[in-house]
């Protein structure tokens, strides 16, 4: 895994497991540029890209150099630190804050950590009250959500690998094949990921664990990003296309489903990039428990109904009509479409808690009931 040591001063070196990865960090020589892994250009090209105002935070979650619902919050807390540095010595200080809150809001539409820790950020804000030391406040407030983002990671992990280790021994110790889709991984948080934590830590516990990785088009998140992560920490992985997943249940090739999520509603059901749906139906027709890997930051208590509540992004047709890769040493774009052909490119679909086996938290597994959340988290289920 690619390791961002302090004191390495934004070179990199490898690991076979990261516990010092981060996605997002303080340039260690200026504390007024925040760093991130532009995304885009993975497998490729690892290349660190700096944020040097609020506006640099929106482009970096508007133009997916950052993804990942955790990340997506994380890089927006971040962007509240740029905005107070930036509104230093304005008279309207506080209003040019709440304008980058505002704006950063609307950067990205589904997830919504985005929204959570935007809400975090301004209440600490405006509990501090008008003297307060606005640039402190949101760099601390930034670094905390990014340090307990690791520790929810690891405690994800540890439930959900007890639920592979329970496969193993059924299996008697053959290998656990784990289906997922998009990136949900270190990439996808600040480290470790949701639905890949389990995967980490199973492998670290000895378990023979194997992961089927969709593709995930339109922007490839499991081929460019997922395959990648897994490569780094010496995961054995195979990538499949989206359409794959329901041939492999019905030949018993997959034992469960692990996805992320980037909205859960109170009631269990989960909005998630375009496709899992889809898996979600396919397991339950062949009885592979479906699983979906959440911190409690991904829970939107305020609706219920999924399909209906919750807003699911459209992205530019680009990412279905052209494909990005490598051609020898070029890194190129080609179109794969006929001009006349219209696109649509809806990138996220629901699905309902009927269909899910379990959900994943920090705090244990639970149903994917309101009942189910509400037992794991009783504070924030009262609102
Ligand atoms: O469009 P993306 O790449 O931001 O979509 C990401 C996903 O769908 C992830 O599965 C989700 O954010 C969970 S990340 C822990």
């Amino acid at each position: 895994m690619v390791d961002h040591l302090p004191g390495h001063k934004g070179r990199y070196i490898l690991l076979n497991r990261g516990e010092n990865f981060r996605t997002i960090w303080l340039h260690p020589d200026d504390d007024q540029t925040v760093q991130i892994i532009d995304q885009r250009r993975l497998p490729h090209e690892y290349t660190v890209s700096d944020l040097r105002s609020y506006r640099d935070g929106i482009t970096a979650i508007a133009e997916m150099l950052v993804r990942g619902a955790p990340l997506i919050g994380a890089t927006a807390a971040w962007s509240l630190y740029l905005a107070a540095l930036e509104a230093r010595g304005q008279r309207d200080a506080a209003a040019f804050i709440q304008t980058a809150a505002d704006e950063l809001a609307a950067s990205r539409p589904t997830a919504v950590n985005l929204r959570w820790a935007l809400d975090r950020v301004m209440h600490r804000l405006h509990t501090a009250g008008p003297d307060a030391d606005r640039v402190a406040l949101t760099r601390a407030e930034a670094e905390a959500i990014c340090d307990e983002d690791v520790e929810i990671s690891l405690g994800i992990g540890r439930h959900g690998r007890a639920l592979i280790e329970e496969i193993s021994k059924r299996k008697n110790g053959a290998t656990v094949n784990v289906l997922t889709h998009c990136n949900a991984g270190s990439l996808a948080t600040i480290n470790w990921g949701t639905a890949t934590a389990p995967i980490y830590l199973a492998q670290q516990a000895g378990i023979d664990v194997h992961v089927w990785v969709d593709e995930t088009r339109p922007r490839n998140q499991g081929s460019q990003l997922t395959a990648w992560e897994l490569a780094e920490s010496g995961v054995p992985h195979t990538l499949i296309v989206d359409n794959a997943g329901g041939h492999l249940m019905q030949h018993g090739m997959v034992d469960i489903c692990i996805t992320g999520t980037d909205r859960t509603t109170r009631s269990g059901d989960v909005a998630n990039k375009i496709g899992t749906y889809l898996k979600a139906l396919a397991a339950a027709d062949n009885n592979v428990p479906f699983y979906v890997a959440l911190p409690s930051t991904t829970i939107d208590w305020d609706i219920s109904d999924g399909v209906k509540d919750i807003p699911i992004e459209e992205r530019d047709s680009r990412e279905v009509s052209h494909i990005w890769g490598r051609s020898g040493s070029e890194l190129l774009e080609v179109v794969t479409v006929g001009e006349r052909t219209p696109i649509s490119n809806f990138a996220f679909d629901v699905t309902p808690a009927r269909l899910i086996t379990g959900l994943i938290t920090e705090h244990g597994v639970c149903a994917a009931t309101e009942q189910g959340l509400s037992s794991l988290f009783p504070e924030q289920a009262k609102r």
